[in-house]
């Protein structure tokens, strides 16, 4: 379960080159109106690259600017390469000289630990399959987090990535380095971009255990953070293998910043869905090479849906923090944000399921209606659950894109439109400025109004959007905790609501109550789908005058005013139900989608 903080933005690059840069760009994010949950740097805070260490130049005030970031309500996480540096004098890099006197590394066939090169230089590499290597780890984590009080980890060149083959002396002539059949590796050779097949691991050879690299070091990574923070971990790591999403989460790499690799980020994402690993997105706009604006507009949108969203670029290539954009493109990016901002109760609810049932956060098509061939082969549109389906723009110049659309009712979760589908390819207008989102029948979402970060948005008012199937409808629910403590869903410390849409009423059930959603109120409710305009609407028991009914497009909502406060009834003997008693004679409700183009 990740913490609910790291299903916010994340902004990163190589190139941020000092704490006064870093600091600007936090500086930026907020001039412009951006939210932004996570602020990251690559290896530029490192003294000479290496892990554990920071410049003391540059980054001199490394650790009062993370501590700087907090009091805003933003988190920090920085890169952790797999390599540690193994050419200074000893005595000066303890990782190293600690790493070797507790014999943590992996050796080559002469016993000694194997050297290969990395970002610092010549490099070590931490055989995280030794329990040894666990406390070493955890010990360089936590006398790092005493200086600099980082909140999550990013574990990159762990597959682990070599710059030179094998290791600096190259690698034995053996049966593992050269075995009867080599798969369609990298290079073509088991030793290209990595280290010896054949050398020796704690647990058994590196041929047997090369796959599972980023996996063992996201184990001692997740160990490690939890014991020092004593909260719930968030990692990021290149390298996975089946089980790593109990530990931690994935981004897809380098990759470039072009219309083609915006497209194969999606079967990515839903990949590793599939595969158990929930948390997973791409370098939002594109890593190599410079983005343009359009393809930036159009990957934060798509990003918006990543459970994972990060903006990330390579050094020396052009700026693509949100705000170096035209002041339209800066509109629609905002927009992106803020409706995925709106939305995170329901992501958040999503990954609850994914970590007590396996449930996938990010769908494919197939996987809810795997009697449709047609949805089995669509691969350029996601679902969040069961309920929200996105179609983004893929391509460069349209304003217009084609989805899929499975039998049934869709609405826009604008409240716009609704395709009645037979199991149809629409064509849905796209603007620049736009995403599609579409709201299942029979689904019911929480939102929440959106805020510069986490930390302000979960205070705020929720809402629910209520999308009724034909007869009337829908269920949904919401999984809420403390957002980051170990184990709430384990200890029982959380709260969980179901909502259920039948007979012209919404009704809530608290089918688990804790503090944490206390003085959270439920502003609004909007349903999809009511075919006659309603007489009256009850809130409660109590009539609702501000409510609003769309002809055209059967939405019903609370027109634009004061806001409609109803409590979430979550205090000692708590009333179950959202409209408890009988339920009112006509279709209900009112409430507002947050106005999600509204100027900020
Ligand atoms: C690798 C990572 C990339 C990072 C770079 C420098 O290429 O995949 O994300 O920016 O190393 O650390």
């Amino acid at each position: 379960m990740p913490p609910y903080w790291g299903l916010g933005f994340h902004l990163c690059r190589w190139g941020y080159s000092s704490t006064a840069i870093t600091r600007q760009v936090v500086a930026n994010m907020t001039a412009a109106r951006f939210p932004l949950d996570v602020q990251w740097n690559d290896l530029d805070y490192a003294d000479a690259k290496r892990d554990f260490t920071f410049n003391k130049k540059s980054f001199k005030d490394y650790p009062e600017m993370v501590r700087d970031f907090h009091s805003r309500g933003l988190r920090y996480i920085m890169i952790v390469d797999a390599g540690i540096s193994s050419s200074g004098p000893p005595g000066t890099y303890k990782p190293y000289d600690e790493g070797l006197k507790r014999g943590v590394f992996i050796r080559n066939a002469t016993g000694q630990p194997l050297i290969g090169k990395v970002w610092p230089g010549p490099t070590a590499f931490p055989d995280f399959t030794n329990p040894a290597t666990h406390e070493w780890w955890h010990d360089m984590v936590k006398e790092f987090h005493e200086q600099v009080p980082f909140d999550g980890m990013w574990l990159d060149m762990n597959e682990p990535s070599n710059f030179v083959e094998g290791s600096q002396h190259g690698c034995p002539n053996n049966n593992l380095e050269h075995p009867p059949y080599v798969p369609g590796v990298f290079g073509g050779r088991l030793q290209a971009g990595t280290i010896c097949a054949s050398s020796q691991q704690y647990l058994s050879s590196h041929y047997n255990l090369h796959s599972l690299y980023g996996l063992s070091e996201a184990i001692a990574s997740h160990d490690a953070l939890l014991r020092v923070r004593g909260k719930r971990p968030f990692i990021i790591s290149r390298s996975t293998f089946a089980g790593h999403g109990r530990y931690a989460g994935h981004w897809t790499g380098d990759v470039g910043s072009d219309w083609e690799q915006l497209y194969y980020s999606i079967p990515e994402v839903l990949l590793f869905n599939l595969f158990g690993v929930p948390m997973v997105g791409a370098d939002i706009c594109g890593f190599m090479g410079d983005t343009s604006e359009e393809l930036c507009v159009r990957w934060t949108q798509l990003g918006a849906f990543y459970p994972f969203m990060r903006n990330h670029n390579d050094h020396g290539t052009r700026p693509q923090e949100p705000y170096t954009f035209s002041p339209p493109a800066q509109a629609a990016m905002r927009s992106a944000l803020r409706l995925r901002y709106s939305l995170l109760p329901f992501l958040y609810t999503l990954f609850h399921r994914a970590h007590t049932a396996g449930e996938t956060v990010a769908r494919p098509l197939f996987l809810e209606f795997p009697t449709d061939p047609n949805s089995w082969a669509v691969d350029r549109q996601l679902l969040w659950g069961g309920g929200l389906l996105v179609t983004p723009v893929l391509e460069a110049g349209q304003t217009k894109v084609s989805g899929y659309f499975p039998a049934g009712t869709w609405y826009s979760l604008a409240g716009d439109s609704t395709i009645h589908s037979k199991g149809q390819w629409i064509l849905l207008p796209a603007p620049l400025d736009t995403i599609n989102v579409h709201v299942r029948a029979g689904h019911i979402l929480p939102l929440q109004e959106p805020a510069f970060n986490t930390a302000q948005s979960r205070s705020k008012g929720m809402a629910l959007v209520v999308a009724l199937t034909p007869d009337g409808f829908a269920r949904g629910d919401l999984f809420w905790d403390d957002g980051e403590s170990w184990e709430t869903f384990e200890r029982g410390d959380y709260t969980e609501i179901l909502f259920l849409a039948s007979n012209d009423a919404v009704l809530s059930q608290l089918l688990r109550a804790s503090p944490h959603l206390d003085g959270v109120l439920l502003e609004a409710v909007t349903v999809l789908g009511v075919t006659s305009p309603p007489r009256r609407v009850l809130a409660n028991g109590a009539i609702v005058s501000d409510f609003s009914y769309r002809s055209d497009t059967q939405v019903s909502r609370r027109s634009q005013g004061e806001a409609m406060l109803l409590p979430w009834s979550l205090r000692p003997n708590p009333s179950p139900s959202l409209v408890p008693g009988a339920a009112p004679a006509l279709p209900t409700l009112l409430g507002l989608v947050f106005p999600l183009a509204a100027g900020w």
